[in-house]
């Protein structure tokens, strides 16, 4: 095992603009998984988790609700503690960019880029998206067909008196540093994301001071602007630890950061605009930048109203939170997308922790309770079979180790269930009841269930950074001492004989699932009465709220020949890709009879290209070309909709047909 050092881990500050979900829970229980594993290691560890809680975004939302922003935001941030409390998150500092602290060190390091001459005074002129605190230019507004290209909203033209980052002066020496360090930037397929789509095309001075709201920290050289978000947002990590301010001894001590964990869509800004300040201030640079994907639900969007219920703190309260835990660490590739679904969470809830690990426990403790009146049995005759199990248990520190250190989570779990899984077939093989029947088995028996006892008390202590209350639990029914489950006791053969089991409950009880599915469709109606009849808080002061299904005007009556007047043809999607600057459009290449045509497509959330290829669809074929971020369309494809866009579904025929056919 590699040797002991100081351990450094983020998570992204979250937006206190409404409370947390399942996607929030993701990255904070993943963090909290691998800084647990560093402690584990006995590396001296800081794990920083935090709010961040300046923009327009709150300012608005704050005066909707009639409270000033810091009221605002501050029982939200509360929600956000108990949130993490109840997930047994281990943060070592919590920092909230309305720190009195972090309002000085950000206002120290304006300063100082301003008087090096990094940040200058210009006039900004662009269009902002309020809802993804974005500018845009006018060429990306226009390929956009004139709204927001990652959230298709609308935009605001604003021009005004800016202060800007010198990101272009430091571009070059950002793209040697990623070359450089490989590393620097993962998974590997990241890097080349950055440096194609953001660096090598070149960089633009950043916006970072605004004047046209004022719940920021204030320029404070220049009253009228406030520093604008991600400046002030990236700089926690450094502020959290003191930097700028007179106790800076945590910042000597950790810094810099071993990982950044953050989503997908925040890697720009984080190998992009942060090493620059970093560059630019003259501190080193975050030797990683982890992004991790999305968890979506089945067809896209997270949401109550579709009968996956995706607040954590109903998980937990159902099934328990090493259950929900063990679920986000290990469903979904650290790095990839992955879906949430109640039947998902109710699977591994029922194989990997009912049955393979709950059983194998109970089974274990249950033997020697009746075999040896409880009391562990001090292994005696050995068999074949014994080898490869010990083997495999001898080995899986070192695998889970190597495994961790490459921040693949799942694949770390997945080797622990195999030892899991080994235990349970050793118990098929041994058939422990029928040596108990013999007196010439009562040796072999011993062997088996110390065996058995011995590789449990293994998986115990390496779950420790993962499940938090599960392996006290397994030392407990064991009867070891919870003093043995730092790494250095892993080592084979650490279980003492003699020590007294004790039955317990099972550790997860199996759901029955047609049960619980059941529940889940009836709160999901509920969801979708009540949000029916009433409109949310969510909906009703930021917009006018789309209106539902029975509300809908019908467009007046038409005569034939205006229906007539539309080309709807049949098409065949030969090829399909995602349109990497929009999160919302897909760029479709598709065969209407002889002829193919590209078509752009706005259905990214609900489908990814691979659903599409080879699927026939309708396409308006006479519709006038526009041009979608940089990619010509020609025509639409036709789909059904709810009132919400919540549940979307593209149109085809109920017969394999030929492309090019009509529709009418
Ligand atoms: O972006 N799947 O805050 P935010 C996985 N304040 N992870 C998800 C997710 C999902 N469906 N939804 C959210 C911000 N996340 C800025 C960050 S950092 C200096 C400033 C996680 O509240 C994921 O980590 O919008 C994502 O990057 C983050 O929450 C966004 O949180």
């Amino acid at each position: 095992m590699s040797e002991k050092k100081t351990f450094y881990i983020t998570t992204p500050i979250y937006y206190p603009s409404a409370s947390l979900h399942i996607g929030h829970a993701y990255s904070t229980v993943a963090t909290d998984a691998i800084a647990r594993y560093h402690r584990q290691r006995g590396d001296e560890t800081f794990f920083l988790t935090g709010s961040d809680e300046h923009g327009q975004k709150i300012e608005r939302k704050a005066k909707a609700a009639g409270v000033t922003p810091q009221e605002y935001v501050d029982p939200i941030v509360a929600g956000f503690k108990e949130l993490w409390k109840l997930l047994d998150i281990s943060y070592d500092g919590f920092i909230r960019t309305t720190d009195e602290h972090h309002v000085k060190a950000v206002q120290k390091m304006f300063k100082k880029l301003y008087d090096q001459g990094d940040i200058y005074k210009s006039k900004y002129t662009g269009h902002y998206c309020t809802p993804c605190e974005s500018f845009w230019l006018d060429r990306q507004i226009e390929d956009a067909g004139g709204v927001c290209p990652d959230c298709g909203g609308p935009v605001e033209l604003v021009e005004e008196e800016s202060y800007f980052f010198r990101l272009s002066k430091y571009a070059d020496r950002l793209i040697q540093y990623i070359k450089d360090n490989p590393t620097f930037i993962q998974p590997n397929s990241r890097t080349n994301e950055m440096l194609q789509n953001f660096l090598l095309p070149g960089l633009e001075d950043l916006c970072v001071s605004r004047t046209s709201f004022t719940w920021g920290i204030p320029v404070d050289f220049d009253g009228r602007h406030v520093v604008y978000v991600w400046l002030d947002a990236l700089s926690n990590y450094i502020t959290a630890l003191g930097w700028g301010s007179d106790d800076d001894s945590l910042y000597k001590k950790f810094w810099p950061a071993d990982v950044h964990i953050v989503g997908k869509e925040i890697v720009r800004f984080h190998t992009i605009i942060w090493p620059i300040m970093l560059m630019a201030l003259g501190e080193p640079l975050p030797k990683q930048v982890f992004g991790h994907g999305w968890l979506v639900l089945d067809g896209g969007k997270m949401s109550k109203s579709k009968g996956n219920v995706v607040d954590p703190v109903q998980l937990c309260a159902r099934y328990g939170v090493d259950a929900i835990r063990y679920f986000l660490l290990r469903e979904v590739p650290f790095g990839s997308d992955g879906t949430f679904s109640n039947e998902a969470l109710i699977a591994r809830i029922n194989t990997d922790l009912a049955n393979d690990l709950g059983n194998l426990l109970s089974r274990t403790v249950a033997m020697i309770d009746k075999y040896f009146a409880g009391r562990l049995p001090a292994p005696s005759v050995t068999a074949e079979e014994d080898a490869a199990l010990i083997a495999l248990a001898s080995e899986l520190p070192a695998k889970v180790d190597a495994l961790m250190n490459e921040l693949h989570i799942p694949d770390a779990l997945a080797e622990i269930w195999k030892l899991v899984c080994a235990c349970n077939k050793y118990i098929d093989v041994t058939a422990p009841w029928t040596l108990a029947k013999s007196e010439a088995g009562q040796e072999r028996l011993k062997t088996v269930l110390y065996n058995l006892a011995e590789s449990l008390r293994i998986v115990a202590i390496l779950l420790i950074p993962f499940l938090t209350s599960t392996p006290a639990n397994m030392f407990s029914q064991l009867g070891t001492a919870p003093a043995q489950s730092a790494l250095a006791a892993v080592a084979w053969g650490g279980s003492v004989p003699g020590s007294q089991v004790h039955k317990g409950d099972s550790l997860f009880p199996r759901i029955d699932v047609e049960a619980e599915l059941a529940y889940f469709g009836a709160e999901a109606d509920k969801a979708k009465t009540a949000a029916e009849s009433t409109p949310t808080a969510e909906t009703t002061p930021t917009a006018p709220a789309k209106a539902a299904h029975s509300e809908e005007q019908a467009p007046a009556e038409i005569e034939y020949d205006d229906f007539a007047k539309i080309d709807l043809r049949l098409a065949k999607v030969v090829a399909a890709e995602e349109i990497k600057k929009s999160k919302k459009l897909l760029k479709l290449t598709v065969e209407v009879g002889a002829e193919t045509r590209t078509v752009v497509s706005g259905i990214k959330q609900w489908y990814t290209p691979d659903d599409l290829v080879g699927k026939t669809v309708v396409l308006v074929a006479n519709l006038k070309p526009v041009t979608l971020c940089g990619v010509e369309s020609h025509g639409m494809i036709l789909c059904a909709s709810d009132a919400a866009d919540e549940n979307l579904s593209a149109l085809t025929t109920l017969a394999p047909m030929e492309s090019g056919l009509k529709v009418r």
